[in-house]
């Protein structure tokens, strides 16, 4: 939400802090602007639109500089257009600003400021901070840094800043509160990202800011960082880190966008999640993250599952997961609602938190929440030094690699191989699995990445579907059961990337409402695999039909009872019932992923969206 980049030293700015907003755009495209600092002025550019829309704009213009911040949008405050796109600058264009998060207290401020005779040329929240910071040095006729702290402490909501003064042209300013911010080393110069992406081409010695923290990086002072909420404001020692992302990862790789990229990692992101966390014997599975927290989890009366968007429904799947095999209760929550509902939480509670980004404000909140109240708290996240990693205390990482793709794919499969294996190990400490259940499901999930590999060879026959589906208006998912969370998050996948109006709902629940929708113009998907409930399915199916729906399947290979009664069908390799969301997922991904190419969607940066909302 909102992506940051900055640079201070020896380089030209503008083609690092352009490739880095690239890198970041996944994070909102509703505008891009860039500051560079230019012998003894701040020089501006700022676009509507995507990041290639300013580079066009910057083609014929002077874009040299050693110092710059950059910024790509995804508005909160005030619609995309070029005057509420970042940077912003104080009125004697002496200090530039750019900013993630939302400035809750903004109105008040910026009344005050108005009072005082400042001119807001924005409706954002972020021009309140330059003015804010500008007033403050100016009135205490202090340097740029304490300006900022000063300021800051008037300041509530989430932030990660990058400032840029022409008092100070041989420094960057940086500030972080809720919002990612961190620092790659260089041999003489600094970069600056809201994730690793602008930064791993350079280097992959990184500091991540924590919460409150104030940075000031110089090529010739190097980096010092306060923290706002020391009262003596006393210096930091940084805390140098390895930078966990390697270049190739967040290219294309000879894929035409990163989302068909992404959903074609999944048999290794599957076998990375994997690796290490099952012994050879095949006899234990163990999530050495967990480790020191497993008993708590075993004896837990009830696990609260928090997530948002994708992550949520690998949530749902979780509950079917560890209520069958560790029989322990497990509420999903989505982390919006859980965190202002002034829920019940018990100092025995289990909360997972699981996070793609591991910035999610929402899911966070949710976090901080059940610390609050003494319960334990365990995050399944796939970023490295995130904030959920951070601020959980243990948890489980993904492994999936970058997801670039705005749309969730690989991560989602990731996450739920994470859970399984979280179940299946609590499991079998708790003694709630049979041995040779146990077995079974090891095995049968050891074989998950094959069976992906084998839905691959349909694709050709997923983009036909795609033809029918493209013309559609609107769509409805079913499924029951573990696959009742595949049906939402197949629904989620084809409208938030096609615009296709589409419903996940239980089969069962069809008859209470959705049936009134269905007429020959409806696509039902329906997942109809072998499981517990798959006769039952057969007759909602036939519901559909008797109403002219057209149908079209995800059924076990050698079906013939579903395939028969299907427009189009789709077979996927027999799986244990419950592992089949890591398979039945795919399909749905890619007739998505078609049906949008189809449309002629931008299937990477879907309209309205960013890939980490880490505002409310
Ligand atoms: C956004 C993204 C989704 C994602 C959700 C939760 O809405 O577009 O793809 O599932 O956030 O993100 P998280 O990083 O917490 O998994």
């Amino acid at each position: 939400m909102c992506g940051i980049v900055a640079y201070i030293g020896k380089k030209e700015a503008y083609p690092i802090l352009m490739k880095g907003l690239e890198r970041l755009e996944y994070r909102g495209y509703d505008s891009a602007g860039v500051a560079l600092m230019q012998s003894d002025t701040i020089t501006l550019y700022k676009k509507r639109g995507k990041v290639s829309e300013l580079e066009d704009y910057c083609e014929q213009r002077d874009t040299s500089g050693h110092a710059g911040i950059a910024h790509t949008r995804w508005a909160t405050h005030g619609e995309p257009n070029e005057q509420n796109a970042h940077p912003h600058l104080s009125e004697d264009h002496r200090i530039a600003l750019i900013h993630n998060g939302i400035i809750e207290n903004y109105l008040s401020l910026k009344k005050e400021l108005l009072n005082r005779g400042y001119k807001f040329l924005s409706e954002t929240d972020t021009e309140v901070l330059v003015h804010l910071i500008n007033e403050m040095q100016q009135k205490n006729n202090v340097s740029l840094e304490e300006a900022v702290l000063l300021a800051l402490a008037n300041v509530e909501g989430t932030y990660a800043l990058a400032i840029l003064s022409v008092d100070n042209p041989d420094q960057l300013i940086l500030a972080k509160k809720g919002s990612p911010l961190l620092i790659g080393v260089g041999d003489d110069d600094f970069f600056v990202g809201s994730d690793g992406a602008p930064i791993v081409e350079y280097t992959n010695k990184v500091v991540y800011l924590d919460d409150g923290d104030v940075a000031v990086v110089s090529p010739d002072k190097g980096l010092r960082i306060r923290n706002i909420r020391d009262e003596h404001a006393l210096l930091k020692k940084p805390n140098y880190q390895l930078l966990e992302m390697t270049l190739e990862q967040i290219e294309k790789g000879g894929f035409e966008t990163y989302m068909l990229k992404e959903i074609y990692e999944q048999p290794k992101s599957i076998r990375d999640s994997m690796r290490g966390r099952i012994n050879l014997q095949k006899d234990i599975v163990s999530l050495g993250g967990l480790i020191e927290y497993e008993h708590k989890m075993v004896n837990a009366k009830r696990f609260i599952i928090a997530a948002c968007g994708t992550s949520w429904h690998a949530g749902l799947v979780a509950e079917y997961l560890i209520e069958s095999l560790v029989r322990i209760p497990v509420e999903v929550e989505y982390a919006s609602e859980f965190r202002y509902r002034n829920p019940i939480i018990y100092s025995d509670d289990v909360l997972i938190a699981i996070s793609q980004s591991g910035e999610t404000a929402d899911t966070l909140a949710a976090v901080d929440l059940a610390k609050r109240h003494g319960a334990t708290v365990i995050g399944i996240c796939n970023v490295v030094g995130s904030t959920l990693a951070r601020e959980t205390m243990a948890g489980s990482y993904t492994h999936a690699g970058p997801e670039i793709g705005v749309a969730s794919t690989k991560a989602f499969t990731a996450q739920v191989t994470v859970l399984t294996l979280m179940a299946l190990s609590l499991a079998q400490k708790k003694g709630s699995i049979s041995k040779s259940k146990y077995h079974q499901l090891v095995n049968d999930l050891e074989s998950i990445p094959e069976k992906i590999e084998r839905i691959f060879t349909q694709e050709e026959h997923i983009q036909k579907i795609a033809q029918f589906v493209a013309t559609r208006p609107n769509a409805i998912f079913l499924g029951r059961g573990i696959n009742y969370p595949v049906a939402l998050e197949g629904a989620l996948k084809l409208k938030e990337i096609s615009y296709i109006h589409a419903e996940g709902y239980p089969a069962a629940e069809m008859k209470h409402g959705p049936i009134a929708l269905i007429d020959d113009h409806m696509p039902i998907i329906a997942i109809a695999t072998e499981q517990l409930t798959y006769d039952k399915v057969v007759s909602n199916i036939q519901e559909v039909i008797a109403r002219k729906g057209t149908v079209i399947s995800i059924v076990t290979e050698g079906d013939t009872t579903v395939k028969g009664m299907s427009k189009f069908c789709i077979e996927i390799p027999v799986t244990e019932e419950l592992l089949t969301p890591l398979v039945a997922a795919v399909p749905l991904q890619l007739l998505a992923y078609h049906v949008a190419l189809i449309r002629g969607c931008d299937v990477d940066k879907p309209r309205n969206l960013a890939k980490s909302v880490s505002v409310e």
